[in-house]
């Protein structure tokens, strides 16, 4: 049986007078790695800092795991969300380590237990624990930084992660490493509900379980990558596919 994690009744939100998002509704099921794909202002960092509450919606109601968000603990509920975003956002002046250890450290967890967990996490993301704990973040490549930014959301092992274009400022063979590593991960932690925004066709339907596709803040499919590509159901999906039909051969060899 399936039970909804994250659910949109009929959310709306406006900047300034502009609606961004009209009517928001879906359902996101606990465990799901859903990723949404959409191009650029189509609402999809909007509706990830709504999950997290760094907004509010305007009006309609967004429940976490059957609870009304409005009513939730906002402390709390960033405790139960790991975010990762494009700007990795290490804290310069800390180490790896020391990095790694803020979320459990703010939870009072033990010092024998955020080592263990630091050492974990780092082998989780396939950095050498010896090698890199006590390395600044500037003593990395980029797509080490981003690791580190992946472990660090997992840290305190939210229940529900959230990216937002983690892997945009990456080289393409970086990337593809990390979307496989992400998808290791999510299938080797259980019921962790995973949700990834991405304007890459392929990403999106590599990783996503179930795919949403926004457009001008509405959702115009949201299904699994094989029904998408069977069938479309607007004409949008239809050109964003056919848009992303040169890079198909490529998609099904990661399928392999
Ligand atoms: N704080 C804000 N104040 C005013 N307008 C905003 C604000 N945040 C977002 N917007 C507007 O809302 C729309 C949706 O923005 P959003 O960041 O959600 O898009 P996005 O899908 O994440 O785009 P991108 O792929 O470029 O990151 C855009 O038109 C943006 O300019
Ligand atoms: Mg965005």
């Amino acid at each position: 049986m399936s039970k909804p994690a994250i659910q949109f009744n009929h959310v709306t939100k406006s900047f300034n007078g502009h609606t961004v998002i009209p009517d928001l509704n879906f359902t996101v099921n606990q465990g799901e790695f859903v990723t949404i794909l959409g191009s650029s202002g189509s609402g999809k960092t909007t509706t990830l800092k709504m999950i997290n509450g760094l907004l509010q919606p305007d009006s309609g109601e967004i429940m976490i795991n059957g609870q009304l968000l409005r009513d939730l603990d906002i402390v709390k509920l960033r405790r139960h969300m790991g975010y990762v975003v494009q700007q990795i956002g290490l804290f310069p002046h800390m180490t790896i380590k020391e990095n790694l250890a803020v979320a459990p450290k703010m939870l009072g967890w033990q010092q024998g237990q955020i080592d263990e967990r630091v050492t974990e996490l780092l082998k989780l993301v396939q950095l050498n624990p010896a090698e890199y704990a006590n390395r600044y973040p500037s003593q990395l490549s980029g797509g080490q930084q981003q690791r580190v930014g992946v472990a660090r959301a997992l840290a305190a092992n939210p229940p529900y992660v959230l990216f937002d274009e983690p892997f945009g400022a990456l080289d393409a063979l970086t990337r593809l490493e990390l979307q496989k590593e992400i998808k290791r991960i999510h299938s080797s932690l259980a019921d962790k509900t995973f949700m990834f925004v991405t304007h890459d066709l392929n990403e999106a339907f590599y990783l996503g379980q179930r795919v949403m596709i926004m457009h001008n803040g509405k959702i115009e499919q949201f299904a699994t990558p094989d029904e998408i590509m069977q069938v479309p159901a607007t004409d949008f999906v239809k050109q964003l596919l056919a848009t992303g039909h040169q890079n198909q051969a490529l998609w099904g060899q990661y399928h392999d």
